[in-house]
């Protein structure tokens, strides 16, 4: 006999003290099922506030991690640990490398604040805690570079290099991609904001072809990206931001006003009414965003009820301790 695995989720969620969290990136039928969702950082504060002491959630593993980070006291299972391939980019030796790269060439280590975009290991953000920096998401970047460069120290931004490259250009700052092909030798005297040489691989599918495109079908169409497109892009468009806040910009929009949006299929295809495009001539999926299914969902709920919890998040003390750190500063600014 099959199993009707919504009906399941639903009496599970019910019988259970758990709360079941999804990012915009997930399947619809899995965020359908969800209490909670948002973007990264509405995602770690709704947790953080949450009372329930089970959460299952829905999304990379980074997001889960940060929950574990932020509430270590709460049992995080995640229906497929499935990496960003972003996040993957860096880990604590390249992170070190970094930091190396920055002292050979005459910024001493105390004079490098380190900022890590939440798209990163739980190990990676320990390293960035230790040297009393930040984490930030896409919503909030702007403020906590702001908030770095108070101390007067030299940024070094990791891992997503358009996003560091995207607000050093809002904020009228001189940037560098270490190692970046066809660019001069980054050299971190002569910039504010130092770029790991990260990127989404999903938000690269976005060309200024694409825009000009739209642009020229339909003259007075909007352009809204995510700021994890290539500078060229979010320097075309209209609008760049998170999520959530590409989500309040289209609906904000008048019915009848075209836009054509740079960000992860599901979230536009969700938001897909009839003047709503998609950016992209090819089909712009994050593959592990998309590893969850329903039937995972079940299952895991299911290993509550059994009494034999599967793929919990477990973080090692240490991590925790200066992880915390980094993301509890991000969260103290509002
Ligand atoms: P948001 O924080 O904007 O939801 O972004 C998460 C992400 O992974 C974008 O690729
Ligand atoms: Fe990571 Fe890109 Fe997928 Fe976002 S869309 S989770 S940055 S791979």
């Amino acid at each position: 006999m099959s199993i009707d695995f919504k009906a399941e989720i639903e009496r599970l969620k019910k019988a259970l003290d758990v709360t079941v969290v999804a990012h915009y990136y997930q399947r619809d039928e899995v965020f359908e099922m969800a209490d909670i969702t948002g973007d990264s950082l509405e995602l770690a504060r709704r947790c953080k506030a949450d009372k329930n002491p089970w959460v299952v959630f829905c999304g990379v593993g980074f997001m889960g991690q940060s929950v574990k980070v932020i509430a270590p006291e709460k049992r995080v299972l995640m229906p497929k640990i499935a990496c960003c391939a972003m996040a993957r980019m860096i880990d604590g030796s390249y992170f070190d490398d970094s930091v190396n790269y920055m002292v050979e060439r005459g910024i001493a280590k105390e004079d490098i604040l380190p900022i890590t975009y939440i798209n990163s290991d739980a190990t990676v953000k320990a390293k960035v805690g230790e040297m009393g920096g930040y984490v930030c998401t896409s919503s909030n970047a702007f403020k906590i570079i702001e908030k770095g460069l108070e101390t007067g120290k030299k940024i070094l931004f990791v891992p997503d290099r358009c996003l560091g490259q995207n607000f050093a250009i809002q904020m009228g700052l001189k940037s560098c991609v270490i190692g970046a092909e066809g660019q001069e030798e980054c050299d971190p005297k002569e910039a504010d904001v130092i770029c790991f040489n990260g990127f989404c691989s999903v938000h690269q599918l976005f060309t200024v072809d694409d825009i000009a495109f739209y642009r020229n079908k339909y003259p007075d169409i909007k352009i809204a990206v995510h700021p994890e497109c290539d500078p060229k892009i979010v320097a075309a468009a209209d609008f760049s931001g998170s999520t959530s806040q590409l989500i309040k910009y289209v609906a904000d929009l008048d019915p009848e006003q075209k836009v054509a949006i740079g960000t992860e299929y599901n979230l536009v295809n969700r938001m897909r009414q009839k003047n709503t495009y998609v950016l992209s001539s090819t089909k712009p999926e994050c593959p592990t965003m998309n590893e969850t299914t329903l039937e995972d969902l079940y299952n895991t709920l299911k290993s509550i009820e059994d009494g034999k919890p599967i793929n919990e998040i477990e973080i090692d003390d240490h991590t925790v301790k200066y992880a915390n750190l980094a993301l509890e500063r991000m969260l103290a600014i509002k």
